[in-house]
């Protein structure tokens, strides 16, 4: 490579350089210890005296020339890169997004709202429940055609017992009356668990998520939120419960609200209902079932059925939330789309 190319590629190459590592390129390949202009000025010593007298001066002031160069054109890298660092008070700030409640949270604290206002207290029991809590108990046995009604995500048992969710190992399990383990398919089992170690009069609601190995639409979901409602005493009555529904109603969707009820079957109340809530378009949606406490559900827990009574509910979450929103398909809530949960 002669002379003229090498200033030629030498000065184009500093000039274009954007970044270190590009100016670094170009001083390495120019004036380098390795690089095209300091391999000409060794191979001096082997050309005839004359071409080294006209070659020699002219790479030795190239050589100073494209030194300077380098030195000016990282200058001017550090102070652009300072400035980028520095902060410019006149530039516009970043906007700072904030988080906030997705819609079934909102639901379920106004939901634990409206209840502690009417002297219910909240609580919670264990997701993983056993077949005893989630169906024996509730007069639902082993066989009775009403299982079907829940379809049920069994559990592989474990060996070791897990002492958090009071329920025992395999072999206790085998040789006991709580049975298999599994997802609890309603709230319903809290019902039990709170008899078993409280006594009447009370009144509790018990938020928490349910599953259920179903086909989902647009009003089901294999994952969703419950609401047991539970409320016992001497004379605790059907006219209590339709009170305590209507007020909760009124407070959660306002006096306009338009409901049903409507007779129904589940084997742990007698007699049972169903309510229905009027959405857009004049259709019915269902949000809970309830009845009175069946007998044998107070045996179960060995209260005696002749002195107390009350009634329980079970609502769905996830529908007192589309019913308040106006949400037409329930799968929007898992969904995790950013452009859904945003408009909340
Ligand atoms: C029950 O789960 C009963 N444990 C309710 C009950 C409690 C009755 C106490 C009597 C006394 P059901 O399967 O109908 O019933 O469910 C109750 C409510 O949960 C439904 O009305 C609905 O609002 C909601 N729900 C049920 N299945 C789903 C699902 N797959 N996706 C979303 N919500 C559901």
């Amino acid at each position: 490579m002669n002379l003229e190319e090498i200033k030629e590629r030498g000065i184009a190459g500093i000039k274009e350089a954007k970044t270190f590592e590009e100016l670094e390129a170009a001083r390495t390949w120019s004036v380098g210890r390795n690089g095209v202009l300091t391999a000409l000025l060794r191979s001096l010593a082997d050309m005839p005296i004359e071409e080294r007298r006209k070659i020699g001066p002219a790479a030795g002031v190239l050589r100073t020339e494209l030194e300077k160069l380098l030195k000016r054109k990282k200058e001017e890298l550090v102070a652009k890169n300072e400035g980028e660092r520095l902060f410019d008070v006149t530039k516009p700030g970043k906007k700072a997004s904030l988080g906030h409640l997705h819609p079934l949270t909102r639901i379920d604290a106004e939901v634990r709202a409206i209840f502690s206002s009417l002297n219910f207290s909240v609580l919670e029991g264990p997701e993983v429940e056993s077949e005893y809590y989630n169906f024996d108990a509730l007069n639902i046995p082993e066989g009775h055609p009403a299982r079907d009604m829940w379809d049920t995500f069994w559990l592989r048992q474990n060996e070791t017992p897990n002492s958090q969710l009071q329920i025992p190992n395999k072999s206790q399990f085998q040789n006991s009356k709580y049975g298999k383990l599994l997802m609890r398919t309603h709230t319903s089992p809290m019902q039990i668990r709170y008899m078993e170690s409280h006594n009447p009069p009370f009144q509790i609601i018990v938020p928490g998520r349910t599953f259920r190995y179903e086909a989902t639409d647009a009003s089901h979901e294999i994952n969703f939120y419950q609401v047991e409602g539970l409320m016992v005493g001497r004379d605790v009555t059907l006219a209590n419960f339709k009170f305590i529904i209507e007020t909760f109603f009124k407070k959660m969707f306002g006096e306009n609200i338009t409901f049903r009820f409507r007779p129904s079957y589940f084997p742990f109340v007698e007699p049972g209902v169903e309510v229905d809530v009027k959405i857009a378009g004049g259709k019915w949606l269902e949000v809970m079932g309830a009845g009175m406490v069946h007998r044998n559900v107070f045996n179960a827990v060995r209260y005696n059925p002749d002195e107390v009574q009350g009634f329980a509910f079970g609502v769905g979450l996830d529908r007192l939330a589309m019913i308040k929103y106006g949400i037409p398909d329930i799968r929007l809530f898992y969904s995790g789309d950013l452009r859904f949960t945003n408009q909340f």
